[in-house]
């Protein structure tokens, strides 16, 4: 079978979606594009691909069968419509977008063309983290009653001003806050394991950087499981403590710990072995993935539908704090 041929705009975290797609069998790469070209150029060499500054000129092609969007969080949506408008399948890193509405228009947008649309969260292709949800869904902790997320993370005023464009990461229209882009990878992680989100209240507030985002989160979920979720995200903590979440049932608990290692341990055994929890071959990464989903038909790991569950909760969160008031989701 022919390799799926790819193209991936914007070369800060694209950079490893670009070498995921040269690392992939049954992938090639065929152009990369960025607005700045130093970083283009060096990046079309790099993997002896073409190059453009002008994504409209990448996505116009015939040869190019799916594009990778990795430009700010508040624009993936858009590119992702414009790509499949120019007949390609579209995959977006994270988050989906910042705003609800533009995640239902680009699943529309991917269902009348018939072409893929997928989300890149890294966490869920990950081999341990697969063995956790199998071990989670049969039951190793009992029946959940809490999910606790703390993102301690910090980040420096420079980052907020760097990106490109210039800026991007300060803007509500382009970045949204710690939670729609940092905190999100936990979102979606705790809802992957919980499932669908009921009730959410929220606060949000910035407290040390000058950016028109929020810099610290905190939120109570109400699972439809009936379980609850705390969730703390901030970018203002020193030193960076990384991410903690843990879960609770009825007959033990689940300790994960960004910087590696899931701990589990249950009334009757202090530590879990993850190993004798077996789980179906995956695609390794979103490479894999999308020529998977283009050339099998598999659903991708993270459809459009599935990525936007994280930017339905982190948006309740922020409209709760707004209003004072829960908001509910139907998820
Ligand atoms: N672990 C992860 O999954 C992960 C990590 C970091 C960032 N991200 C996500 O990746 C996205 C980008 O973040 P970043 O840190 O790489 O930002 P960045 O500003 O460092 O890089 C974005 C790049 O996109 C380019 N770009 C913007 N518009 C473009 C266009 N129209 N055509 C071509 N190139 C364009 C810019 O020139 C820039 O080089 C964000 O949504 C962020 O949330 C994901």
């Amino acid at each position: 079978m022919a390799d799926v041929r790819f193209g991936i705009m914007g070369l800060g975290r694209g950079r490893k979606a670009a070498e995921q797609v040269a690392n992939a069998a049954g992938a090639k790469l065929v152009c990369v594009s960025d607005l700045q070209e130093e970083k283009a150029k060096e990046y079309g060499e790099l993997y002896s691909c073409d190059w453009t500054t002008d994504h409209k000129e990448m996505f116009a092609r015939d040869d190019i069968d799916v594009i990778g969007v990795y430009s700010s969080s508040g624009t993936h949506c858009d590119y992702a419509m414009e790509a499949i408008a120019a007949g390609k399948h579209a995959f977006v890193t994270k988050p989906m977008d910042v705003r609800v509405e533009k995640c239902d228009a680009a699943i529309q947008a991917a269902k009348g063309a018939g072409k893929v649309l997928a989300v890149d969260f890294g966490n869920r292709y990950s081999l341990e983290n697969r063995q956790l949800k199998a071990a989670i869904d049969q039951g190793i902790i009992g029946k959940i009653f809490l999910g606790d997320v703390k993102m301690k993370w910090w980040r420096e005023q420079s980052y907020y001003n760097g990106g490109y464009p210039l800026g991007w990461r300060s803007r509500l229209e382009t970045e949204g806050g710690s939670i729609a882009n940092q905190g999100v990878h936990f979102v979606d992680l705790i809802y992957w394991l919980l499932g669908p989100v009921k009730e959410v209240y929220g606060r949000s507030a910035t407290m040390t950087h000058d950016i028109e985002t929020e810099d610290l989160s905190a939120a109570q979920l109400t699972f439809q499981s009936g379980a609850w979720g705390l969730i703390t995200t901030t970018t203002s903590n020193y030193p960076n403590l990384g991410t903690q979440v843990e879960i609770s049932g009825t007959e033990g608990t689940v300790r994960w710990n960004q910087k590696g290692g899931i701990e589990i341990t249950t009334k009757d055994e202090d530590s879990v072995d993850l190993n004798r929890f077996e789980v179906p071959d995956a695609p390794a990464d979103i490479a894999e993935d999308m020529v998977s989903a283009i050339t099998k038909g598999t659903p991708p790991v993270v459809s459009g539908e599935e990525g936007k569950k994280s930017v339905e909760i982190f948006n309740a969160v922020y409209k709760s704090s707004e209003t004072g008031q829960p908001v509910g989701l139907n998820q």
